[in-house]
């Protein structure tokens, strides 16, 4: 019996009981009838936690893009595989069929080959939401090029980091890119990354915005008449289970962003999975993730398990506020959307606006509404589920991270009850465990500690970039034998789970992993600035924002405040991009600090979420003067 398609709760509880008793014999089943394989595998998994190792499907054959692409042609050739909605409502939407995404992915791939790229090499890819953003991504994949998207808003020197650490020999951008009514010079930002990166032996820029822009002779190329050139025929490379398929990078709390590799078969067949179920897809949907292909969700729910199924995934350039609030609705109502799956910052800014911006749209066509990225609170579950979904379409509070490559923690619609602000229960395969601080599992219902995963899934990070140790110390050291999430969570007396937030130094933000060292390395520089910390407290739009303490030389002292604190966004910017700025800024004297000279954040959080009633234990505090100086001027 295939159970690549659950359908009842019962079902759900039969076949994730037979994905723990029998993890193997359940992915080989699940492989074995949905994908194509040009080479089928030795051996279905071997791993070691306290490596970390873990290898899918080793042995086996395969090319991703055959799977996206080719086997649907002879059934799905004529129908839309990307739906592109501009940023402009006024501009016509664009329909790909998978003849045609068949054809412009394998013209170029032949673009990247003839340009010198080969298996294995890096290629950056820096665009906005437009189709060259899919397609080359796809077509890296078609030759085995392993690609690595930076989001379009990351700052050049953000850019850069990346681009080096992975050293990328090709960058792909376009001359600039929309948001709203305004336009962003993409290029100028790859010129001045690229100041800094010799890596880099080529750009291809697709026109998008049509601006004045400078092309280094010898290094840029236009795309278009490249991609006119080259033949429409490029054989798939044939690529081996656990060659890597990308890089992401995400944000730690401390140092470079991680390099997160993701290999071929396992995050296939697992990035599959999920999205037929999660979003219960059929045949004729339309599907639509309003996420940016920038980060893991745009990956693996806009890109590829929409297309390993054969879905419509739609792709938007635009952003939620353009022409207006009621954009979403609209699209939703033009298209036809089927399956909604968006960020809980989005709900809340769309919340604010006036409830005639969805009334006036007609969303009957909507069946499943998803959320992700960061937890989502009960008023904004409410506004999705009475407004949006007219409480008929489920909500799915999927849960995962860059690093597990795929939905980890959700209801499956139509089979779990959902529970506002509950990702509810494991996907099936997933083992996760609640931990104590002494390392203990704690077993049962009603307990709340941190969040592990205790086996192997397909889709996992085998490794971070260039830095297998980090890749180990971050994530299966702190507790013996698990995959540590970072998060953490509480299970009910009936066993769902309820995602608490992070338990280390990164902050979500609308949804966007921030680290606060970086952060505060930025802000760092700015020649009035000693020393900061920086903290996140609740916002009722970005879920968090970010407060800085700032201490300032003598020589800040007499300056501006105001001032000062554009200066330090300005320097944010630059080095990470805007949505690090910072909230709000308070000038200090000191910051709470241990003997041992660590800051205390547990105290400038509690102080920035205005909550000081109970501020714990200070008395290993080297200077607890200076807490009652900073709460007395609290912003
Ligand atoms: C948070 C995004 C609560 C969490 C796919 C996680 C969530 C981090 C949820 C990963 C959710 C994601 N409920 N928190 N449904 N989904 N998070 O790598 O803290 O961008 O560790 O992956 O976002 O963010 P990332």
């Amino acid at each position: 019996m295939s159970n690549y398609h659950i359908k009842h709760l019962e079902e759900y509880y039969q076949v994730y009981r037979k994905s723990v008793r029998e993890p193997e014999h359940f992915w080989e089943e699940i492989a074995e009838e949905h994908f194509m394989w040009q080479r089928k595998w030795d051996n279905v998994l071997s791993w070691d936690f306290s490596k970390p190792e873990v290898k899918w499907f080793e042995g086996a054959q395969l090319n991703i893009t055959e799977n996206c692409i080719d086997r649907h042609l002879a059934t799905r050739g004529n129908k839309t595989a990307i739906l592109f909605e501009p940023n402009d409502p006024k501009e016509e939407a664009e329909l790909i069929t998978y003849n045609q995404l068949h054809e412009r992915v394998n013209r170029f791939a032949n673009v990247l080959k003839n340009q010198g790229i080969k298996k294995g090499d890096r290629v950056c890819i820096y665009l906005p939401m437009i189709p060259e953003l899919a397609i080359s991504v796809l077509a890296c994949a078609r030759i085995g090029a392993i690609h690595s998207v930076v989001f379009a808003g990351f700052s050049a020197t953000a850019l850069s980091t990346r681009i080096n650490d992975s050293d990328c020999k090709m960058v792909i951008t376009s001359d600039g890119s929309y948001r709203g009514a305004k336009t962003i010079d993409l290029k100028g930002i790859v010129d001045d990354a690229l100041e800094d990166c010799s890596c880099v032996k080529t750009v291809l820029v697709a026109k998008r915005i049509h601006s004045n822009i400078n092309m280094k002779e010898g290094r840029d190329k236009w795309l278009k008449p490249l991609l006119e050139e080259a033949s429409t025929d490029c054989k798939a490379e044939v690529m081996n289970a656990e060659d890597p398929l990308f890089i992401l990078y995400t944000s730690g709390s401390t140092g470079m962003p991680k390099g997160m590799v993701h290999t071929t078969a396992g995050y296939m067949v697992y990035a599959a999975y999920t999205f037929k179920n999660v979003f219960q897809y059929k045949e004729d949907d339309v599907y639509w993730c309003t996420a940016d292909i920038g980060w893991i969700t745009g990956h693996s729910y806009i890109v590829y398990g929409p297309l390993a199924n054969g879905a419509t995934t739609v792709m938007f350039e635009g952003v939620p506020s353009y022409p207006d609030f009621g954009r979403f609705w609209e699209i939703v109502e033009k298209h036809k959307v089927n399956q909604f799956y968006t960020a809980p910052t989005a709900i809340r800014a769309l919340a604010k606006e006036g409830l005639e911006l969805v009334e006036k749209h007609d969303l009957s066509s909507l069946k499943v509404l998803g959320s992700v990225g960061e937890p989502i609170n009960e008023e904004a579950w409410h506004w999705y589920n009475d407004n949006v979904g007219k409480k008929k379409s489920p909500i799915v509070d999927t849960w995962w991270q860059t690093e597990t490559g795929g939905i980890m923690i959700t209801p499956i619609p139509f089979v779990t009850p959902t529970k506002p602000t509950y990702a509810t229960l494991p996907f099936i395969g997933i083992q996760p465990a609640l931990m104590d601080e002494n390392g203990k599992e704690l077993k049962g219902n009603q307990v709340e500690g941190r969040l592990c995963v205790k086996f192997p899934w397909p889709s996992m990070a085998r490794t971070i970039w260039g830095n297998h140790q980090r890749y180990k110390d971050t994530y299966f050291s702190a507790f013996e034998n698990k995959y540590f999430t970072g998060d953490g969570a509480l299970r009910d007396e009936v066993g769902y789970y309820r995602i608490t937030g992070r338990v280390d130094d990164v902050i979500i933000v609308s949804g966007h992993n921030l680290g606060t060292a970086p952060i505060e390395d930025a802000v760092n520089e700015h020649p009035a600035v000693a020393e900061s910390a920086i903290v996140g407290f609740p916002h009722d739009v970005k879920g968090n924002a970010l407060y800085g303490y700032v201490i300032l030389k003598d020589t800040g002292e007499s300056r501006n405040h105001d001032n000062l604190r554009k200066e330090i966004n300005q320097i944010i910017t630059e080095h990470i991009g805007p949505i690090a700025k910072l909230d709000k800024i308070q000038f200090t004297s000191g910051l709470p600090k241990t003997r041992s000279g660590k800051i205390m954040r547990r105290i400038l959080r509690k102080i920035a979420h205005k909550d000081t009633s109970n501020l714990g234990d200070t008395s290993t505090l080297l200077n607890p003067e200076v807490v009652n100086d900073i709460m007395d001027n609290v912003l």
